[in-house]
């Protein structure tokens, strides 16, 4: 089964993000039934074909197995980036914001803010980025992508941008990483392969603990001496896995089954974006919801995000304040149709 359970009237709606949803049973047994092994001493067969799968699936030659997004990212950072060196990248990315400042403090490298508009580059902002390092700095040793993009809204980087900034990079010597922590919700959205949007970049994260519903997991994919020394790295930053084939068995199921089922989530977060988009305008703009993310604007209904927050919980709809003008909402295979005429109901009343 790989659709929503069915839920009462009155349960509670969770918003705050798709790192809720749980294990389908298609998951839960095959999680039972996989072969295991040591993955960090002589391999577990799981992992290797959860591995094999994502590679073919991002169009890259290797993948390696994480625990989280986080490490995958910071993975890919030491990977590319040699210390001192700056990564372009966009400031509203979840690696400049939500991720610890790990590429600071782990890897010594230098994020480097490149102006941007929902998740895009201004092209020759980055061009001018990349030609030139600000006096006293080593230079760039990797751009970095979202897609689709977290603190954007959800929105989709158009896969002319995603070539585009590919080809400057490497015109330039430097690589790519797309951090696709919901590289799926683009995939789907854009009616591409993975292949397709991976393609422009050197390496790609993804997760499959997100709206694919497995519990825990993560991919980073690229070429196979990239991604052996990642390999090197996980285990110190204490990561490498033992009978990791028991989560990896619902990255499997996750990939192979809960790809295509995404687009119900963005047709759910379309219904509550219109919905609220006719209780209050400025709320949100309808056309820029892409996939299963909605950032309200609150700022002129005189509270705050928190406010807001806790008067929906109070009704049952737990969403997480961003700032203080901003509610994110993100939908998911627990949250249907009917859940999304709730929330808006909830809003129009907390209102
Ligand atoms: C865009 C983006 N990148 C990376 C991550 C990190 O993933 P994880 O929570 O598995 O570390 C997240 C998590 O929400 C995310 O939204």
């Amino acid at each position: 089964m790989t659709g929503a359970p069915m839920r009462g009237t009155d349960e509670p709606i969770d918003l705050r993000s798709d790192t809720v949803t749980r294990p389908t049973e298609a998951m839960l047994e095959a999680m039972r039934a996989a072969p295991l092994g040591d993955d960090s001493r002589d391999g577990d067969p799981t992992v290797v074909r959860l591995e094999s799968l994502a590679a073919a699936r991002l169009g890259k030659e290797a993948a390696l197995f994480l625990p989280s997004g986080t490490m995958g990212n910071l993975l890919a950072v030491l990977v590319h980036a040699g210390r001192g060196r700056d990564v372009l990248v966009d400031p509203l990315a979840h690696l400049v914001g939500s991720e610890l400042a790990g590429l600071v403090s782990v890897a010594g490298v230098v994020p480097r803010p490149v102006a941007s508009r929902a998740g895009q580059y201004d092209l020759a902002a980055l061009e001018r980025a990349l030609a030139a390092a600000p006096s006293g700095r080593v230079g760039a040793g990797l751009v970095w992508l979202e897609t689709s993009h977290n603190g954007a809204g959800g929105r989709v980087l158009p896969l002319d941008h995603l070539r585009d900034t590919g080809r400057l990079a490497h015109q330039a010597g430097v690589p790519v990483h797309i951090d696709g922590a919901r590289l799926f919700n683009a995939v789907v959205a854009l009616g591409v392969g993975a292949d397709v949007v991976a393609a422009p970049a050197d390496t790609v994260m993804v997760c499959v603990s997100k709206g694919l519903s497995a519990p825990i997991g993560s991919l980073l994919a690229g070429p196979v001496e990239l991604i052996g020394q990642a390999r090197a790295l996980r285990k110190m930053l204490g990561g490498a896995m033992r009978q990791a084939g028991v989560i990896a068995a619902a990255g499997i199921v996750a990939l192979e089954t809960m790809v295509e089922r995404l687009a119900d989530d963005h047709a759910v977060a379309r219904r509550m974006a219109a919905g609220l988009a006719a209780l209050d305008a400025s709320l949100i703009d309808p056309a820029a919801v892409e996939t299963n993310m909605l950032r309200l604007d609150v700022s002129k209904t005189g509270r705050s995000a928190a406010d807001w927050a806790s008067r929906l919980g109070a009704l049952g709809i737990r969403v997480q304040a961003s700032g203080e003008a901003q509610l994110r909402l993100v939908t998911h295979r627990h949250v249907d149709m009917a859940a999304a005429d709730r929330v808006v109901a909830a809003i129009a009343q907390a209102a």
